[in-house]
C-alpha cells in the first residue's frame, strides 16, 4: 500500500537527497513515473492536483495509483510509494483525499492571511494525523499561476514565521517560496541569458531555524531546452520557456529540502514526442504509437533526474 512521508523524508534528511514528486493525470504518465523509479531504486510521491481530479475523475486516479503500487511488483522490487494531494485547497477536499486513502495531502493556505492559514492548516493536521496521513503546508507565494491563484512576483517566505507556524500547525513539512514557480515560463529571460539564482539564504535561514524539518520545492522543472527544441520544431510555439538550472535542484537536494515537485517537465517531454510522431509519421492513427514513445521519453527523463538531480536513486 502507500506510505506516508514521514520515513520517507526522514531518510532523505539524514542521507542529502529530495524525494520527487511527479504529478499524473494519465495512465502512460503514470507507468512512466512508477517505472523509471523501480528501476532506479528512488522512493517515490505521486500527487493528484483538483485539476487532475477534474481531469480524469478522482475516483479513477486512486484506483490507477493503488494500481500503480501493484504494477510495481510485476516489474522489479517496489520501491515506497506515497499518493499525495498537490495544492489542496480546503479541509473538504484535504478529507475527501485522506478518507479516500490517500497517504499524505497538501493544504495549500499560502495566499490567505498569516493566521487564517494557521487555522486552516491546522484542522487538516488534526484530522490527517489521526488518519496516520502526512501534511504539507505552505508559507510564502510562488509568482505563477498556483491551481486557480495567481500572482505577478514571488513573496518570499519570512523565515521570522515557519518557527511559530510549523509549531502551531504541527504541519509534517513546509513548502517555501525562494524564486521557483510553476510552469514553463519560470523567468522572463532572453534564450541564453542566465536566470536569477534562487534565494538560498532564505532556505538556509528556514533550516536553521527548523532543525531537521522537511522544505519542500514547487515548482521546481528544469524545462529541458532539448524537450522545447524539439515541441517548436515539429510545430509548436513555446517562447522563452525556461526553468530551474539543475545545478541549483542539486543544491537544493542536498540540503534540507526533501521534496521536488516536478509536473511541467513531464508535461513537455511527452508533448515533444507525440509531436515528434505526428510529423514524421502522419500515417499513424493508433494512440500507443504515440503515447508508446511519450511514455519511453518520460521513464528516460524521470530516471535521469532521480540519477542525476534528486539523488534519489538506489536509496531503497
Ligand atoms: O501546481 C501545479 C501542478 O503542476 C498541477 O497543475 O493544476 O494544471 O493540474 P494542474
Ligand atoms: P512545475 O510546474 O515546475 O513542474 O511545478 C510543479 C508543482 O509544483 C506541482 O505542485
Ligand atoms: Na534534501
Ligand atoms: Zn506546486
Amino acid at each position: 500500500g502507500f506510505v506516508n512521508t514521514k520515513e520517507m523524508f526522514a531518510n532523505a534528511m539524514k542521507e542529502g537527497y529530495a524525494v520527487p514528486a511527479y504529478n499524473f493525470n494519465n495512465m502512460e504518465q503514470l507507468q512512466a513515473i512508477v517505472t523509471a523509479c523501480v528501476e532506479s531504486g528512488s522512493p517515490v510521491i505521486v500527487q493528484v492536483s483538483s485539476g487532475a481530479r477534474k481531469y480524469a475523475n478522482a475516483t479513477m486516479l486512486r484506483w490507477m495509483a493503488r494500481g500503480a503500487v501493484e504494477m510495481m511488483k510485476d516489474i522489479g522490487k517496489p520501491v515506497p510509494i506515497a499518493l499525495h494531494l498537490d495544492h489542496g485547497d480546503s479541509f473538504e477536499l484535504c478529507k475527501d483525499c485522506i478518507d479516500s486513502g490517500f497517504s499524505s495531502v497538501m493544504i495549500d493556505g499560502s495566499h490567505l492571511p498569516y493566521e487564517e492559514n494557521i487555522a486552516l492548516t491546522k484542522k487538516v493536521v488534526e484530522y490527517a494525523h489521526a488518519n496516520d496521513v502526512t501534511v504539507e503546508a505552505e508559507l510564502g507565494v510562488l509568482a505563477g499561476i498556483e491551481d486557480e491563484v495567481s500572482a505577478e512576483h514571488h513573496t518570499y517566505t519570512d523565515p521570522a514565521q515557519v518557527e511559530d507556524f510549523v509549531k502551531r500547525t504541527g504541519c509534517d513539512s513546509l513548502a517555501i517560496s525562494i524564486g521557483t514557480s510553476h510552469g514553463a515560463y519560470k523567468f522572463k529571460v532572453k534564450p541564453g541569458e542566465s536566470v536569477p539564482p534562487l534565494r538560498f539564504d532564505i532556505l538556509e535561514e528556514v533550516s536553521n531555524r527548523l532543525p531537521g524539518f522537511p522544505i519542500v520545492l514547487h515548482g521546481a522543472s528544469s524545462v529541458d531546452q532539448k524537450a522545447v527544441a524539439t515541441i517548436n520544431q515539429y510545430g509548436g510555439k513555446l517562447d522563452n520557456a525556461v526553468g530551474i538550472p539543475e545545478d541549483q535542484l542539486r543544491k537544493a537536494a542536498k540540503s534540507a529540502v526533501c521534496k521536488i515537485n516536478v509536473d511541467s517537465d513531464g508535461r513537455l517531454v511527452m508533448t515533444a514526442a507525440v509531436r515528434k510522431v505526428f510529423v514524421t509519421k502522419p500515417e499513424e492513427f493508433d494512440p500507443r504509437k504515440y503515447l508508446g514513445p511519450a511514455r519511453t521519453d518520460l521513464i528516460a527523463m524521470y530516471k535521469e533526474k532521480n540519477q542525476s538531480v534528486l539523488g534519489s536513486a538506489n536509496r531503497v
